[in-house]
């Protein structure tokens, strides 16, 4: 009992940094900036934009930054304090070690590998979305076809073929037999409106289908989910666009499934497999890149940097011309729980800022630093979101807002071609940039969990004798998150990744106000503003933002908590230096930089 209580002190923190067998200090406040930077803009805002506005809460998607941006600088401000408090590797991990506890400690780490493994899963997921897009712009002058294409079924997951195929096939089956609007609360018309009658948005859309072509349907989905999708989008699509026949936008919605039923149907293997493969290159490229150096990492991610901030600077200056203010109208279609939900599912678009605080090892001088670079870098893409939010969905009604590469897409639906070519190239760059710091920081937290023996040192704590990187771990994450991006919907995998990070958020907003009463007079190079009022605040945003993820992402959650719990009591638990320590097989004091017991005085507290 007293070990799944005990902490180790800040003091033998601060001594473990002294040894050798570091990690190099190479970076100064304008890398770790550029890290943070790196670590934010990419998937999040360049992809699952269009979910959050088409789905949960249209135009109202501006609310849901302000919220998610404003419980991560809560957070922001609590980790910029900690972080200032104990330089070292291992984000939350570490700070929850010094305060809450092993368990608590081990719980974070387990949930940090969600994070960043998982999130690097997203990011390559989402980023094969963008290639996908990229290739598409080089075709042949002449006939129009594309130069390069990849097989369909090396493109798309499993569950979203397997999906995409039963709803072609009962979009294929639908024949619309009636559909009627209501405009402005007045009773409901036929659809489609002649354009002599001046509507173009209606309130709402009620299609129904001849009874053969449900009963056809039913046939091949007798649980109706398949109709359900098709009936919904289809409701969406005619409600901007009334204008349309309901049997061709019908044939549209059956069109956009068309790519998810040709994979599930043409992949050579004996049973219906499909998977993306482009997520697995994307993921090996950089995984190769990391082994080799966080220096010439740190330069290559600068570069990237640069350029992503550039494209996301040019949606707004070349947008902000085409925005229509009646697009904004109804500005919240689903409510505050739409913007809400939308809030959770576009908080994965903040994730990463606290991934800096990974670094703090490779920080010349973290304490300073290192806060400096987490308020900087999110304060300046919490801006910038805010921006392209309200352009995206000024420039189209939100139920025509692309699903697969949104921002890049509404561009291109305006007929502004170049400007959607220089967007799906700076898209690309800033969610490569992305993938490289997550997967550059979930190996620097086994390596902390690896030194206080939570792991098995001789292969989470390896740090390769010349290139001084964690090698080992970072191959195996690799390899972990590009079978996962290839397997899972993107959806799925940024729903899983921003509930584990908001519940790592609640721990240290709660460990660092802890902090504040057990330990008050602990050195604190920067200490956050207002912590009485911050701390809770971030707690409550998050846990906002944690409920309106639904309750299948809490039982996944608790499933991937459970399994790291599983794992600590059958090893941590017993190989734990501390633990060692409290049962006397080591010499107190914590261990010492090279992972060896070290003699002298007792330092953990318990
Ligand atoms: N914030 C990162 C992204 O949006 C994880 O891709």
């Amino acid at each position: 009992m007293n070990q799944l209580f005990a902490r180790k002190s800040l003091k033998v923190l601060l001594d473990e940094m002294a040894g050798e067998n570091r990690l190099k200090r190479v970076l100064g406040p304008v890398s770790l900036t550029a890290l943070g930077v790196g670590a934010i803009i990419g998937t999040g805002i360049f992809v699952l934009t269009g979910l959050a506005a088409r789905n949960y809460a249209g135009p109202g998607l501006i609310l849901s930054f302000v919220v998610a941006g404003l419980a991560c600088a809560f957070a922001a401000l609590c980790y910029s304090e900690f972080a200032s408090m104990a330089p070292v590797a291992g984000s939350a991990y570490t700070y929850a070690y010094t305060t809450l506890g092993e368990l608590v400690a081990w719980i974070i780490g387990w949930d940090l590998v969600l994070e960043y493994a998982m999130g690097s899963s997203t990011v390559a997921n989402g980023w094969s979305h963008y290639f996908l897009k990229f290739l598409g712009l080089f075709k042949n002058s002449a006939t129009g076809q594309a130069l390069i294409t990849i097989p369909l079924w090396l493109t798309m997951d499993p569950f979203t073929a397997h999906e995409q195929h039963f709803d072609y096939q009962t979009a294929h089956a639908l024949v619309v037999s009636d559909a009627q609007a209501t405009v402005e609360g007045k009773a409901p018309r036929a659809l489609p409106f002649t354009k002599e009658q001046g509507v173009h948005k209606v309130d709402k859309v009620e299609v129904q289908f001849t009874r053969e072509s449900l009963e056809a349907a039913k046939a091949f989905d007798p649980s109706g989910h398949s109709l359900g999708r098709v009936k919904k989008s289809l409701e969406n699509g005619l409600m901007f666009d009334p204008m349309t026949a309901p049997d061709e936008k019908l044939t549209n919605v059956k069109g956009g499934l068309k790519d998810g039923y040709t994979a599930y149907q043409e992949t050579p293997l004996p049973f219906h497999f499909t998977f993306n493969a482009i997520a697995i290159a994307i993921v090996t490229v950089i995984t190769a890149i990391l082994v080799i150096g966080i220096k010439e990492s740190a330069r290559f991610n600068a570069a990237m940097v640069l350029v992503k901030l550039a494209a996301v600077i040019f949606v707004i200056g070349a947008g902000i011309g085409y925005v229509d203010s009646s697009n904004w109208s109804p500005f919240l279609p689903y409510g505050w729980s739409g913007v809400m939900g939308a809030a959770g599912v576009i908080f994965f678009a903040y994730i990463g800022f606290d991934s800096i605080s990974t670094h703090a090892e490779e920080a010349k001088n973290p304490q300073r630093d290192v806060p400096i670079g987490i308020i900087t870098s999110l304060a300046v893409c919490t801006v910038l979101y805010i921006l392209v939010a309200g352009i995206v969905t000024g420039m189209v009604p939100y139920p025509e807002i692309p699903l697969d590469a949104p921002i890049a897409g509404v561009f291109e639906n305006k007929g502004l071609k170049s400007a959607s070519v220089i967007i799906t190239v700076g898209a690309l760059t800033g969610i490569t940039s992305v993938l490289l710091v997550m997967l550059l920081s979930q190996p620097r937290v086994l390596l902390a969990m690896a030194r206080d023996g939570l792991l098995p040192q001789s292969f989470f704590g390896a740090v390769h004798p010349r290139f001084k990187t964690p090698h080992k771990s970072t191959i195996l994450t690799g390899i972990l998150s590009g079978i996962t991006a290839s397997l899972f919907p993107l959806e799925a995998l940024g729903h899983m990744v921003s509930i584990g990070t908001l519940f790592a958020f609640v721990v240290v907003c709660a460990a660092v106000w802890i902090m504040r009463f057990t330990n008050p007079d602990l050195p604190r190079p920067f200490r956050a503003p207002a912590m009485h009022l911050v701390a809770p605040l971030g707690i409550i945003f998050c846990l906002a933002m944690m409920i309106s993820l639904g309750w299948q992402n809490w039982l996944r959650l608790f499933g991937w908590l459970a399994v790291g719990l599983v794992i600590y009591f059958l090893y941590s638990r017993h190989h734990s230096h501390l633990g060692k320590e409290l049962r006397g097989e080591l010499a107190q004091g914590g261990i010492s930089p090279s992972a060896l017991p070290r003699r002298g005085t007792g330092d953990h507290e318990s």
